[in-house]
């Protein structure tokens, strides 16, 4: 409470701005439903495809209704020629960038752009899950000089864009790999992106705008920036036994071990043990443990600050997975944002059928009524 009486709420952090029936998050006990269902079994049992659909319908999908769904996906994957030269105008800047230009250079060539009819934001969610992938592999391919390798029907939605990628088909345990990692990234509330697109829906402005706005919130290493971190950290620590001794040093130094800690959840983060587990054994299976190793290295000297709160997040095993599937570290962000457009249409879908336009305060701290000398009168 400041001197005027105004309560300031910094970040935002505890304000509950509006109600939402897709995404439920217990910090405390490290709970989390999309649309009711329980995180641990969307990763266990179902696919992305599945939990595209459920986020955008509501419910889940029947066999002929999936297959629609998923015919529809795989229809949309191609990228107009007009966002292919885009990508090549802007090929070396960050892949996360990339994605940004080329996700709003497709507005100008999508038929519904303006539509904002729950339906056509439906629409526009799909094809835009659909192509993402497409940016960010043909990028990757473009940039290296070499073509970008046409998206494969056959594949679904994480196998193709390892395809696409790496132009090697990947092993059924690859794609589920990424399948989950997708699952697990596709909705998380009123997290600092999807608040930015809501913000940007609430002026009845545009999805793919909104989604604009989401990837350029992510991005920030506070955000969806901290697996490309995680991984920097664990080759900088090297060995599992410099773990104790790293942390100590960050920690000494007031920095932040990243991977850590969690605006919402004050407990186990729900979804960092599947990625934990796919971690390990993938890491198993390559010959490469020690990866894993100096994870949980860096996890046990970070025990003493479960106390406070501070438990490994979504990003602290990602890392460690896209390395092993051999993805450049520039893309780990990117990956993220493909898990998150389903989650940031959703919540420009809830926010667009029942709107009222966001706009917070700031208390004003600086002075009134200053003078205005002309420019010739001032003091150099
Ligand atoms: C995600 C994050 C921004 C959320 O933090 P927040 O709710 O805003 O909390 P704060 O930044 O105010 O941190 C609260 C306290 O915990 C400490 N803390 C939080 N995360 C920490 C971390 N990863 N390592 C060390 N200390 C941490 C802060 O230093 C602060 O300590 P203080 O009270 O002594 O100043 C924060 O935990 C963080 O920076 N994590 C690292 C980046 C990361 O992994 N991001 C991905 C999130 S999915």
């Amino acid at each position: 409470m400041t001197n005027s009486g105004i309560e300031i709420h910094k970040g935002l952090n505890g304000v509950y701005f509006d109600r939402s029936d897709s995404c439920f998050i217990d910090g405390g006990i490290g709970k989390l439903l999309y649309r009711g269902y329980d995180i641990h079994d969307l990763a266990e049992k179902s696919t992305f495809e599945e939990v595209v659909y459920l986020l955008l319908y509501g419910k889940l999908p029947t066999i002929p209704e999936l297959s629609a769904f998923d015919n529809d996906l795989r229809s949309n994957r191609e990228l107009p020629s007009g966002v292919l030269d885009v990508i090549e105008a802007v090929k070396n800047a960050h892949p996360m960038d990339v994605l940004r230009t080329a996700v709003s250079a497709l507005s100008a060539f999508d038929e519904d752009v303006d539509d904002n009819s729950t339906e056509a934001i439906i629409r526009k969610g799909i094809r835009l899950t659909a192509q993402a992938p497409t940016i960010v592999a043909s990028h990757h391919r473009i940039r290296n000089g070499k073509s970008p390798v046409k998206p494969n029907s056959r594949l679904n939605h994480a196998g193709n864009f390892l395809n696409m990628l790496l132009d090697k088909e990947p092993t059924a345990e690859e794609s589920r790999i990424l399948d989950v990692d997708f699952i697990l990234h596709a909705e998380h509330g009123s997290n600092a992106s999807a608040f930015a697109a809501r913000v940007t829906a609430s002026t009845v402005s545009d999805l793919h705008s909104a989604v604009v706005t989401g990837i350029g919130t992510l991005k920030g290493p506070l955000h969806g920036g901290a697996a490309e971190a995680v991984q920097k950290m664990a080759e900088a620590v090297g060995t599992p036994e410099n773990a104790a001794a790293y942390v100590k040093n960050i920690l000494d130094n007031k920095g932040r071990i990243m991977g850590f800690g969690h605006r919402v959840y004050k407990a186990e983060d729900p979804r960092a043990r599947h990625l934990a587990e796919r971690s390990e054994s993938l890491g198993a299976e390559r010959g490469e443990p020690h990866w894993f190793q100096i994870l949980t290295g860096i996890q046990e000297a970070m025990k003493p600050y479960q106390s406070r709160g501070i438990y490994v997040n979504v990003d602290f095993f990602a890392g460690s997975i896209y390395y092993l599937l051999g993805i450049p570290e520039d893309i780990f962000v990117p990956i993220f944002a493909l898990g998150r457009v389903p989650g940031w249409a959703l919540n420009v879908i809830e926010q667009s059928s029942n709107n009222m336009l966001i706009r917070p305060l700031t208390e004003y701290t600086g002075p009134f009524d200053v003078e205005y000398v002309p420019i010739e009168d001032r003091e150099s």
